[in-house]
């Protein structure tokens, strides 16, 4: 059964004869298509449910469609928008590509020039559906010994790791951000019977709440070409690895639990169920016992969920760590004729007393910058982020903090969150209140670092 390429499309137009165009046009492809006047309506929409593609006029009563783009990237960011503007607002056209935005229309247009960019935009996501199947199934080296750390604590990891990767036992994974629980995920799933067989990792908090059980259980609109397979079956015969599992609404943990108990699905809209075959491994960044308490849980299906339990200590309670890490970062991670041969004493010094709010992951990315930025041949005091220098007890004169440099946004930002969660302790509900974003954008962003 081929994947259907057929996209939820939503048009926001407050011309009703342009809403009207567009939708018989695209509908005449085989597209779902809703259409709304303005963009508060549109977002409320995006709320609701998931449109693979926006289709917004620029010049809109109310908000305009910059601030849409920006809205729906924000919350749905697997959704692509294309802005339609007129000629003189070149300006305007090249701040929506600066934003993201997937292609713009200047108008007026020929409605083959929304199809060409429609025609896009499908290409883009099937290749998207076979990468995400060619990646799972690339038998990747997941040896246990890729999970580095001589703490206890990483010792009986990998004692875990390597039991529970011969049976079919529901694992629950759970640590904070850049503890290593894909990598784990992973090592159970490549030397399981299983490994031949796909890993398909599904990222429950860039799904919205609408959207889960079209996505995870697929659906059938009927006819030829109108099957959308559902993620969990193309993990069928492998593994499903279940990440921020915190974030699956509690109607939707209904359904799994019963899935997974019956061993089979039924993709929206049809009648029949399919078999299916998946080992499931879930992770959360949190204590699900917390969401629990919270009434954001079910405790049948956090059972159902915890038959083993692996919890990742965060860096900072298992400093022993850091030292192999780093070497094992600098050993993988140089390539060519630009490799880093160890650590200053006084910047491992700096190390030593640093929070880790981002964990392995912020480790992995220091000696990535060192590489990048050194001019030495190891990795030198000056050479760490200013985040950390700032937090470690030897501190800097403000003349040589290099944070005043000129660099990439995406740097600062980084910085800025890291910062942040230093001085919450990791709290990451209140690191986000005081950044000005949702939790789970915090989630996303950290995830990218
Ligand atoms: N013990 C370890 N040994 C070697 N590499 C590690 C270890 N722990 C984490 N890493 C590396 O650190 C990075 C982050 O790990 P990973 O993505 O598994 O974390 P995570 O817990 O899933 O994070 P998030 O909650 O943000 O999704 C990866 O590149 C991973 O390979
Ligand atoms: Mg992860």
């Amino acid at each position: 059964m081929s994947v259907s390429q057929a996209l939820n499309v939503l048009v926001i137009d407050d011309e009703p004869s342009m809403r009207s165009v567009c939708e018989g046009f695209l509908r005449s492809f085989g597209h779902t298509v809703d259409s709304v006047g303005n963009g508060e309506s549109g977002l409320s929409r995006i709320e609701e449910s998931f449109y693979d593609l926006v289709i917004t006029d620029y010049k809109l009563p109310g908000m305009d469609g910059l601030r849409v783009l920006q809205k729906v990237k924000d919350k749905s960011p697997n959704t692509e928008v294309i802005i339609m503007t007129a000629y003189a607002d070149i300006e305007s056209a090249v701040q929506a590509v600066r934003y993201d935005a997937f292609d713009y229309l200047p108008k007026p247009f020929e409605l083959e020039e929304m199809q060409r960019a429609v025609r896009k935009l499908e290409r883009i996501k099937k290749l998207t559906v076979e990468n995400r199947l060619l990646r799972s199934q690339l038998k990747e080296d997941y040896g246990f010994e890729r999970i580095i750390g001589d703490s206890d604590a990483l010792k009986r990891v990998r004692q875990i790791v390597q039991r529970v990767s011969q049976e079919n036992a529901t694992v629950l994974i759970e640590g904070e951000n850049g503890t290593g629980k894909e990598l784990v995920a992973k090592a159970i799933h490549y030397n399981s019977p299983r490994a031949p067989k796909p890993f398909v990792p599904i990222d429950c908090s860039s799904i919205p709440p609408g959207q889960f059980e079209v996505e995870l259980f697929g659906q059938d609109r009927g006819g030829a070409g109108n099957y959308k397979e559902g993620l969990l079956k193309m993990a069928d015969g492998g593994t499903v690895f279940l990440d921020e599992i915190g974030e699956i609404p509690i109607e939707m943990q209904v359904k799994l639990l019963r899935a997974f108990q019956e061993n089979s699905v039924r993709p929206v809209g049809s009648v029949n169920a399919v078999k299916l075959d998946v080992r499931v491994i879930a992770a959360s960044n949190t204590p699900l016992e917390e969401n629990i308490r919270a009434g954001q849980f079910r405790q049948e299906f956090y059972y159902l969920l915890n038959i083993v339990n692996i919890t990742l200590p965060a860096l900072r309670e298992r400093r022993e760590d850091t030292q192999p890490l780093v070497a094992h970062f600098l050993k993988t991670k140089g390539t060519g004729n630009r490799r880093l041969h160890g650590i200053s004493q006084d910047a491992l010094e700096s190390i030593s007393s640093y929070s880790w709010p981002g964990n392995v992951r912020e480790l992995e990315n220091l000696v990535e910058r060192a590489l990048a930025l050194g001019m030495s041949d190891r990795i030198e005091k000056e050479d760490l982020p200013p985040s950390i220098l700032r937090a470690s007890r030897i501190g800097v004169s403000s003349t040589n903090d290099s944070s005043d440099d000129l660099k990439p946004l995406e740097e600062i930002e980084r910085e800025a969150i890291f910062r942040t969660l230093d001085r919450t302790g990791g709290d990451k509900m209140l690191a986000a209140q005081i950044l000005g974003i949702d939790r789970s954008t915090l989630y996303r962003k950290l995830k990218r670092i």
